[in-house]
């Protein structure tokens, strides 16, 4: 059977008849998706089981607050944290597979420019001189990966071409793009495009490990005896990509997955948290979150679930691969997108119109029995870059960013 008559069959037998004029391009989207699976997530999307239904399994975490920890301590760790670093064991993951719709910005979150301390700087250079300093404290040039989306990644790409790496060794920096998953509509319909193509999503930021082992990059860290990854977010201008507490913490906790949080600044905050679920750790999304969790408070009226999830996460290779190996489970979102009708007119819809199919990095979590989980500051650890105004702004970013800077001078 040919291509276009086997491409045929499959809408058939998957009720996706509304794809008519089928082209090459088409036929090669068709034959490369997996029809089965978008079935079990659409009837997952109408019937999933809400996490309130399991809230008796569902305890707080116990963070290790340095605060209380003795000077010596924590300057043991940092030392072993250090040492693993200066061996050249260490090696960092930029998830940026993200557009930045939030934020209104055209290209990708990382291409996004801001003023620093009165220098113009993207997010990508902001990370990379991190690096960048710490080659210099430690003698040790760490291998940069960078997840891209489909979408995204020949402009990514061109933009570190462009800027010459911001000065930091190419052969050091290699990017990998995730995978995607079709757009739903509420019928189950995949979505088509203006241009007459099925549409596609990035498969959320929980794709990184599935991706990594597909190109190539396990294979690269390994041949590179890299032993440790921080994997980290694009959009957090006080990111500590070279974690040397966190990773002494995890040396000396003998596990595979180490976590920094923060204190939640409120219910809403939109932030993960954590917990524990049938003893493993977990996060629960802001968007998933039952109201019995995100308002419940202790006798002292702190938020029982306020230790918060903010991309600031250490993966063991093993735990890399374990996770590369594992299905992560995908969630389901409603959201608004425009799209072509079987009349051949692009619909921009007023409501939300299809489901999005999204793995978590922190489902991961769960792989192992424990995790450490370091608590951190929000002033020192986390500006996230996420709206165009308001909370979480490129303005309010700068400002932690431009006093964290000024206080460690
Ligand atoms: C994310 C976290 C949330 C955390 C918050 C802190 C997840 C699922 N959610 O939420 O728990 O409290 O950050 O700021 O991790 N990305 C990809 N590919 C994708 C989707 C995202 O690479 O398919 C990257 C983005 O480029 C960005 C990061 O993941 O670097 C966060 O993405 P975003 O979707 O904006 O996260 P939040 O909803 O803010």
């Amino acid at each position: 059977m040919n291509k276009m008559d086997r491409a045929r069959e499959i809408l058939k037998k998957y009720n996706q008849t509304h794809i008519k004029n089928l082209n090459e391009e088409l036929v090669e989207q068709i034959l490369k998706i997996d029809f089965e699976q978008l079935q079990e997530l659409y009837a997952e999307a109408n019937s999933s089981e809400p996490i309130e239904n399991d809230i008796k399994n569902i305890e707080p975490v116990k963070a290790i607050n340095p605060d209380k920890i003795s000077k010596e301590e924590l300057e043991n760790y940092i030392k072993m944290g250090e040492d693993k670093v200066r061996e050249g064991r260490y090696a960092v993951a930029i998830m940026a597979g993200g557009q930045g719709t939030r934020l209104s910005h055209n290209g990708p979150k990382g291409t996004f420019m801001l003023t620093l301390n009165s220098e113009e700087k993207s997010l990508f250079q902001v990370i990379v001189e991190k690096l960048k300093s710490a080659q210099k404290q430690y003698n040790v040039t760490l291998p940069c990966y960078i997840m891209t989306s489909p979408e995204n990644n020949d402009e990514t790409v061109s933009f570190f071409e462009k800027n010459n790496y911001f000065g930091y060794p190419k052969e050091y920096i290699k990017f990998f793009k995730q995978e995607e998953q079709p757009l739903l509509d509420k019928q189950g319909k995949v979505l088509i495009d203006e241009n007459g193509l099925i549409k596609f999503a990035s498969d959320g930021n929980g794709g990184i490990f599935f991706s990594m082992a597909k190109n190539g990059i396990i294979n690269d860290m390994k041949k590179r005896n890299i032993e440790w990854v921080f994997i980290g977010s694009v959009d957090n201008l006080l990111v500590k990509y070279v974690d040397t507490l966190l990773l002494g913490l995890a040396i000396e906790k003998n596990v595979k997955i180490a976590t920094r949080t923060i204190i939640k600044n409120s219910p809403y905050e939109r932030v993960g948290v954590l917990c524990k679920r049938n003893g493993k750790v977990k996060v629960i999304e802001y968007t998933e979150i039952p109201k019995k969790m995100r308002f419940a408070v202790d006798e002292t009226g702190e938020m029982v679930y306020g230790e918060s999830h903010i991309m600031c996460n250490l993966f063991n290779i093993e735990a890399i691969e374990k996770a590369s190996t594992k299905e992560l489970k995908y969630h389901i979102a409603v959201k608004k997108s425009k799209y072509m009708n079987e009349e051949g007119k692009v619909v921009e819809p007023t409501e939300e119109n299809c489901y999005k199919f999204e793995k978590f990095i922190f489902d991961s979590f769960c792989l192992f029995d424990e995790i450490a989980i370091l608590r951190g500051k929000r002033e020192e650890d986390f500006a996230p870059i996420k709206n165009e105004k308001g909370i979480d702004s490129p303005e309010t970013a700068k400002k932690m960013y431009e006093e964290y800077i000024a206080k460690k001078v």
